[in-house]
């Protein structure tokens, strides 16, 4: 699987250098393509550019769509993530080959508040410099996960002297008077003592990452509370029964008033999400002062599609019924994501719908790690995302099965290996094209096996679950798994990737007399080395007859159509 990995990789520094014009233009117009017959040396995933000449990422805007620039031009960030204890030195040898092997051109790691502040105001940051210095050498940019008020709703991570000090640092209290395992937002000995644990973090990372290994950083994880739906302490009553902070109001367009007489019935859960929001906001805030990396949450969810009430999951979080509050309160929070562990294909689009929004690029930070999960990687690119991770690669014999995989072995990386390889392979001009709105993709759908993606002139029709040679009714893969990007690179001119999946093109006005009279102009195979086009073979003959059929090897074509 490595060598999939090595077969399609790109070189970053080289892209920076040598080809920015051409992934700048790559989706207006087949530049930097040229013929070629010497297959160049490949590269191993990303290497760091000088740090003086390296920009800080930034998350970019055009019109409705984003994209994450790394080294200074838009990037996919197709990353894992370690299991919950694996940051610590001693597991990293057994972190690397599994990253290696998927491929992954980014690791996300945690950063834990216990781990670098044991002793309150005495920090201790040599993990992150072990991490930073095997990360270059693997070539993996590092998206870091600062563990601090909130896991999974509770303070597990926070140090003892936090955790453990509840007159200082208070839990939430409970309708009736009891507490339940999760800090309140609404104390500021809390709010400062993570802002300034964070700080010292970002102001670490800072000093000791020019070359911006670190490509964004997320703040807390899955923050919320189970249990219950706010804080009810004699401090959140008396917040509670205050205004509606106005930039609030303003946001909503709502009129003043207490939370009750603003928000009716769902005014304890907005009260929370707003509290949270708010502090970790503050938090955020803090960590830019020092470093500005784009900084995002994830978010721990409620279904999508069957509403649930508060208890139901953790309130609070950034879930999509109280994600307008969050916005609101966040502008120090380039991206709120969604954590998916849910196969269910209209859930999975039903969440990339609610999370990528105008205001607010898509990234999911968290996708299970079974079999049914590689796919998705697709539907997220095509819903415009900029980035992807799947949660739990490494060798530390930890799987959360069942809701991931039973064992993290070799058949459970292959297929994310695989659908990494062929993203990487086109992952500038992929970034370029979506932020442009070029750029096309999907995944095997559960109720069908087809699927139609308009480009235009153009409509490709994916089928899953057919041979490559005839033309049977599509059976679809099992577990689902097909899935196919398409970028734009001139007029009848594309880039199409994927496996599992037959890609055909029909002109979408069906009425047009040419319509009968489509025909494939040429199909080349290739790979990009620094940025350049690098002709293999053409496709022609059974290989084309059918359609273009993608299965487990991991091609690229350049596929350009025409009518007669
Ligand atoms: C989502 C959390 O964000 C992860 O840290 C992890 O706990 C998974 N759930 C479950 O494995």
């Amino acid at each position: 699987m490595t060598s999939l990995a090595a077969k399609w990789a790109l070189c970053g520094a080289c892209l920076l250098v040598l080809s920015l014009p051409g992934v700048a233009s790559a989706a207006s117009a087949p530049a930097n393509v040229a013929p070629s017959s010497t297959p160049a040396a490949h590269h191993h995933r990303l290497e760091h550019a000088p740090a003086a000449a390296t920009p800080i990422p930034q998350i970019v805007r055009q019109g409705d769509r984003y994209a994450l620039t790394v080294d200074g031009a838009p990037y996919v960030v197709l990353a894992a993530q370690v299991n919950n204890s694996s940051n610590w030195p001693a597991e990293l040898p057994k972190v690397w080959p599994d990253i290696d092997k998927i491929g992954a051109n980014t690791l996300e790691m945690p950063i834990a508040w216990e781990q670098i502040e044991p002793v309150q105001g005495q920090f201790d940051f040599s993990f992150l410099d072990t991490l930073l210095a095997q990360a270059r050498e693997h070539h993996v940019h590092l998206v870091l996960l600062w563990f601090g008020t909130w896991k999974n709703s509770h303070p597990t991570y926070a140090p003892a002297w936090v955790k453990l000090n509840n007159n200082r640092y208070p839990r939430v209290v409970t309708q009736d008077g009891g507490v339940v395992d999760s800090l309140s937002p609404l104390f500021p000995a809390t709010l400062e003592a993570d802002k300034a644990a964070f700080s010292a973090l970002m102001r670490h990372v800072k000093a000791v990452d020019p070359q911006h290994t670190v490509i964004m950083v997320q703040v807390e994880n899955e923050t919320g509370t189970w249990g219950s739906v706010r804080d009810y302490s004699p401090t959140a009553q008396a917040a509670f029964a205050g205004p509606v902070p106005e930039s609030l109001l303003k946001a909503l367009g709502k009129p003043a008033g207490s939370w009750s007489q603003v928000f009716g019935a769902d005014a304890d859960e907005v009260f929370h999400a707003w509290s949270i929001a708010h502090y970790v906001n503050q938090v955020a805030e803090a960590g830019k002062a020092q470093d500005p990396l784009p900084m995002y949450v994830n978010a721990a969810l409620r279904d999508p599609i069957k509403p649930q009430p508060p208890t139901a999951y953790e309130a609070g979080g950034p879930t999509w019924n109280v994600l307008d509050v969050w916005k609101a309160a966040t502008p120090a929070i380039d991206v709120v994501g969604p954590d998916i562990y849910s196969t269910d294909y209209a859930g999975y689009v039903r969440n990339l719908e609610l999370y990528g929004r105008k205001d607010n690029p898509l990234f999911v930070p968290e996708d299970g790690n079974g079999p049914a999960y590689p796919r998705f990687l697709f539907e997220t690119l095509g819903h415009g995302g900029i980035g992807w991770s799947v949660f739990g690669i490494d060798a530390t014999g930890y799987s959360n099965f069942p809701m991931g995989a039973a064992r993290i072995d070799d058949a459970t990386l292959a297929p994310f290996a695989l659908n990494f390889a062929e993203v990487e392979g086109v992952n500038r001009q992929l970034a370029a094209a979506n932020l442009a709105g070029k750029a096309w993709a999907a995944a095997e759908p559960t109720d069908t096996h087809e699927k139609s993606l308009n480009l235009g002139r153009w409509t490709a029709r994916l089928s899953f679950g057919l041979p490559q040679f005839g033309d049977p009714p599509p059976a679809g893969n099992t577990p689902p798994s097909g899935g196919a990007v398409i970028i734009e690179l001139g007029p009848n001119d594309y880039l199409v990737t994927g496996n599992h999946v037959r890609v055909a093109f029909a002109l979408t006005d069906q009425s047009d007399p040419a319509a009968k009279r489509v025909t494939f102009n040429r199909i080349e195979e290739g790979h990009f080395d620094h940025g350049q086009w690098v002709f293999e073979r053409l496709w022609n003959g059974d290989e084309t007859d059918w359609g273009l059929n993608f299965t487990s090897e991991p091609q690229i074509l350049r596929v350009k159509l025409a009518t007669y």
